[in-house]
């Protein structure tokens, strides 16, 4: 006779059972990795908002392909932690931390500065740097937080570094938006929220400019060996959500997140679709597009407004003062 298996013991590999197929589910859910072995050496990635969350994973992955990596943050106490990490695993001793703050265009002009006279080259840029539903605040020019940091400062930023990006062509610039802009409307009577805020409201039009931007910019960059796409990452378990309440209260502790958590993506796996649009020679010639789970994906009717993305840029060209002292 079988000695009888004690009941505690098939309770418990039932449960291993189920933990076990909760995370090939999750895994699953999450969708592939980028497949490419891309190498590259000599070639000078730089990723904003790079010490946590997707922007660290993705400048995790181009060290390990030995570019040289430059992290943009605004807290550079994290940067060096991220820096360390990312070198210690990758042995790549090219990683590098630079200040830039995105809701600061004096914190944005001298990094690009920096970067136009030091860098021989900038191959890629990732525009990976954002805020999420906080509450009302502005950057140091007072434009409102989430349009100021997720749009403007990278416009500022990605304008600044172009020439330097076309000198690099073959190059590319990844913007990172979301599945959010199509919720969004770009309210030019009131761009900066000044007379109604509402925190998802004002995401959404910050990624929904980020799209618009994608479009007037692959226009403007045609035929100069220059791409530029934009990716939403999917929901990501990241620190975006920190300005969110309800995430952090105690209820949304105990009996949301855990739940939440088999359907968020891990942020490596919120950085596969960066990645590919950063490397994947299918994307080659490709520009003006937006990836999601590295399949192209249609935007909002909203976010191919060819006129909302013309007057957007010039707005945006006044509120960062591009054309003026720039040098
Ligand atoms: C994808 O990459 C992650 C991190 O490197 C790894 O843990 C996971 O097993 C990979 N998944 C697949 C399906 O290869
Ligand atoms: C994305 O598109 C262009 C080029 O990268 C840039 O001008 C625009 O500001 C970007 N938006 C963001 C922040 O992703
Ligand atoms: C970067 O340097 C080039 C010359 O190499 C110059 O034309 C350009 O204006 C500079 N841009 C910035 C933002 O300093
Ligand atoms: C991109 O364009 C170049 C030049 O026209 C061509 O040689 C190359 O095969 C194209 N790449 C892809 C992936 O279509």
């Amino acid at each position: 006779m079988a000695p009888a298996i004690p009941r505690i013991l098939v309770r418990l590999s039932g449960f291993g059972t189920l933990v076990g197929g909760i995370i090939v589910f999750k895994e699953y859910l999450g969708g592939a990795n980028y497949s490419g072995t891309e190498n590259l050496k000599g070639k000078t990635v730089i990723v904003t908002g790079a010490n946590t969350g997707i922007g660290l994973e993705t400048a995790r992955d181009m060290a390990r392909r030995g570019a040289k990596v430059i992290l943009a943050c605004r807290n550079m106490e994290k940067c060096k932690k991220a820096r360390q990490d990312i070198a210690l695993e990758t042995r790549n001793k090219h990683i590098y931390c630079r200040e830039c703050d995105l809701a600061s265009q004096d914190s944005i002009r001298n990094f690009a500065k920096m970067v136009n006279e030091s860098e021989p080259s900038v191959d890629i840029l990732i525009n990976n740097a954002g805020v999420m539903r906080c509450k009302y605040q502005t950057t140091k020019e007072g434009i409102e937080l989430q349009l100021g940091t997720n749009h403007m400062g990278h416009f500022l930023l990605t304008n600044l570094l172009l020439d330097k990006i076309k000198e690099s062509a073959p190059s590319r610039i990844v913007n990172v938006s979301s599945v959010a802009h199509l919720r969004g409307k770009i309210h030019f009577e009131d761009l900066n929220s000044v007379k109604k805020y509402d925190e998802g409201e004002a995401y959404a039009q910050s990624k929904l400019a980020n799209i618009l931007f994608t479009h007037e910019l692959a226009q403007r960059l045609e035929g100069k060996g220059v791409t530029v796409n934009a990716v939403h990452p999917g929901l990501v378990n990241t620190e975006l959500g920190r300005h969110m309440g309800f995430y952090n209260s105690i209820i949304a502790t105990i009996f949301v997140q855990p739940l939440l958590w088999i359907f968020l993506k891990t942020p490596t796996k919120g950085a596969q679709t960066t990645i590919y649009a950063a490397l994947s020679p299918e994307l080659e010639n490709v520009s003006g597009k937006y990836y999601s789970n590295q399949l192209e994906t249609e935007v909002s009717e909203a976010a191919l407004d060819a006129e909302a993305a013309k007057r957007l840029w010039m707005t945006s060209e006044r509120w960062t003062k591009l054309n003026q002292n720039n040098h």
